[in-house]
């Protein structure tokens, strides 16, 4: 007997009692059939009831239906996931693009364009590239702005490298390694133009971690997770390394951290600093100034 992609998905979500975690499961379990059949989600809906002839597929289908029921993310089966208009490839040890970036992302399209009327000159620069989303994204909407992205999980860079040239983002100059060794060096070879920092840094207090969800502390890099100790060991570099520099910081936080970044960057002297939220109205993103 032929299955149709309407029973597959139907035989393989009945392994949970808690009616959301079943209606999330069917969700991802159907992502996961249109990812195998290549269907766009119209076409799911018009094709659910007909046979599935290759018997691969549905083999595949209950393999990968096994795994994201034992927890791992649908972005790392599938090898890809969404952000703003375009499809990203993931990897697992790439940290998977979550839609509450998308605020920062946007704001910082909005940002260049205002300062450009300012600053002949401006040079892009990211801490922590991961699949690419902020650095591609940036790029693509400022052709004519140069970015410099780095990132030390040499995975993260091979797919935010592939991710750009899929994506045709051609200026981004990529760089292997630990962000606060090479931005000096960059910086000196762009004595006239205006640094724009941008960056999700890992922001998770590291005692935090084991206590995250089974999906992210077991399948997603720590090394993206991990901001020290107080979870704040990167914006105090950031903080740090913008003292001496007239720039514009853009940075995700974590949703309990403001107060603790506006003690920070009192510390700092740091007196232009703005807050904003996501569109959950989570405190999630701050673009410091130290210009004027
Ligand atoms: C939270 S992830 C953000 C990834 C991506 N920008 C995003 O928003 O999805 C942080 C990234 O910073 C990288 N990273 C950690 N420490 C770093 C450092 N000192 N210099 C450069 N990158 C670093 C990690 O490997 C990880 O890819």
């Amino acid at each position: 007997m032929s299955l149709s992609a309407h029973d597959l998905l139907y035989s393989n979500s009945h392994h949970s009692n808690d009616d959301e975690q079943n209606l999330a499961s069917i969700d991802e379990l159907q992502q996961l059939l249109c990812h195998l059949l290549k269907y766009t989600e119209t076409e799911f809906l018009l094709k659910k009831r007909e046979p599935i002839q290759s018997q691969d597929l549905i083999q595949a289908f209950y393999r990968q239906a096994k795994e994201l029921r034992e927890g791992k993310p649908l972005a790392y089966i599938i090898g890809q996931a969404p952000f703003m208009s375009h499809t990203y490839l993931i990897q697992p040890g790439v940290l998977i693009p979550r839609h509450d970036t998308e605020c920062l992302v946007e704001h910082s399209i909005r940002l260049l364009h205002t300062l450009k009327k300012d600053y002949s000159s401006i040079v892009g620069v990211e801490c922590g590239v991961g699949s690419g989303i902020i650095s591609i994204e940036c790029a693509l909407a400022h052709p004519t702005t140069h970015f410099h992205a780095w990132d030390i999980s040499q995975k993260a860079l091979d797919i935010a490298k592939h991710n750009a040239t899929r994506l045709g983002a051609s200026n981004i100059t990529f760089h292997h390694g630990n962000f606060f060794d090479g931005i000096q060096d960059i910086l000196k070879k762009h004595p006239n133009s205006l640094p724009f920092i941008i960056s999700n840094p890992p922001y998770i207090e590291t005692d935090t971690i084991q206590t995250l969800e089974d999906s992210v502390k077991n399948y997603e890099p720590h090394l993206a997770l991990d901001g020290g100790t107080n979870g704040l060991e990167f914006y105090d570099a950031f903080f740090s390394l913008i003292q001496s520099i007239p720039s514009v910081l853009l940075c995700e936080f974590g949703y309990n951290q403001k107060n603790a970044l506006q003690a920070l960057a009192r510390k700092y002297e740091l007196y232009t600093i703005e807050f904003f939220q996501d569109l959950s109205q989570n405190d999630r993103y701050f673009i410091a100034r130290t210009i004027d």
